[in-house]
């Protein structure tokens, strides 16, 4: 990767029930490069793997970043390496940081909405509206107090907090009033990262509220179905390399350019970290990726080709 950079694993700690933070700084000193709130970095694991997660640490640090890891259960590798072989003091390469959530610092308002681990670039973008001195409220749901990491840190904010534990509660909450609650100026931006089902119901009861500014953040995969007319085969060309080929039936965008010896950059494979974006020079291809917006999508100027296909019988690349 051409972004790839050498941190040293400065700390780990315990942040909640199941969650560990870690702390990275750049290996022999100096600085890493700045990042905007929102954005992440991806690990590159003792086990092989690749796994992105959110800056947590002020956004204007360049000296380290944090990211904070919950041990998931059905974990298919990454958090558990992060839980059970990082060591202080070990080096791991790490990318550049990356923002598919930016922040829009001149809202009249800001709402923060956060499940579970969720919290994480939430909590970066809270610490940047607060030094601009911009108003905003929190909500933070998790499972159970026990589990719910940083909370120390959103009460020393000093602004409105909504906690909502289910153990305490009895259950979930209901989303659909609280965000009814909120304020519905159109200055007003709303932010939620968190469990799939929790964005799916945000992103329902915002477009029901007429809450036009709406962002998430999504750290599943959602099964987004190839397009009607989505193509099984068509060319590919890479206007850089001034070749092309052809995606067979069945084997992927992102198989058919290994295949050929293009390595893109890329994390989660899901289409849900931003690594593997590609510029679109020609062609419509079949998004189906959760980064890109809608307007985005429908622009056809970017792709993830990780899990993305084509809807053209050509599709000419920016490689
Ligand atoms: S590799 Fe993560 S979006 Fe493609």
């Amino acid at each position: 990767m051409s972004d790839s950079l050498n941190a040293l694993i400065h700390t780990l700690r315990y942040e909640a029930e199941d969650i560990t933070s870690i702390e990275l700084r750049p290996v022999g000193g100096g600085s890493f490069p700045a990042f905007a709130a929102g954005s992440h970095i991806d690990l590159h694991l003792p086990n092989g793997m690749v796994r992105s997660y959110s800056l947590v640490n002020p956004s204007g640090e360049t000296q380290r970043y944090v990211v904070a890891v919950l041990k998931d259960r059905a974990s298919r590798g990454g958090s558990r390496s992060v839980h059970e072989q990082l060591r202080v003091g070990m080096q791991i390469r790490i990318s550049a940081p990356r923002n598919n959530f930016p922040l829009h610092e001149d809202a009249t308002h800001t709402v923060l909405v956060a499940g579970g681990i969720g919290v994480t670039p939430l909590l970066c973008m809270a610490l940047r509206l607060k030094a601009l001195g911009r108003p905003f409220e929190f909500l933070y749901f998790a499972r159970s107090r026990a589990s719910a990491a940083f909370r120390a840190e959103i009460e020393a904010l000093g602004v409105p907090v909504t906690w909502h534990f289910d153990a305490e509660k009895g259950g979930p909450p209901d989303l659909q009033a609280l965000l009814a609650a909120r304020p519905a100026q159109p200055g007003t931006h709303y932010y939620a990262c968190g469990p799939a089902v929790m964005l799916d119901s945000f992103e329902k009861h915002c477009a029901a509220l007429g809450y036009k500014n709406a962002h998430i953040e999504r750290f599943t995969a959602v099964e987004v179905a190839a397009a009607k007319d989505a193509r099984t085969t068509y060319i590919v060309e890479l206007k850089r390399a001034g070749r092309e080929f052809e995606v067979e039936a069945g084997q992927g965008l992102l198989a058919a350019l290994r295949a050929n010896g293009v390595e893109p950059s890329t994390s989660c494979e899901e289409g849900i970290c931003g690594s593997c974006e590609t510029r679109v020079l020609g062609g419509i291809p079949d998004h189906r990726d959760s980064v890109l917006s809608a307007a985005e999508q429908a622009a056809n100027t970017t792709m993830m080709v990780c899990v993305s296909g084509c809807r053209s019988e050509r599709l000419v690349l920016d490689l």
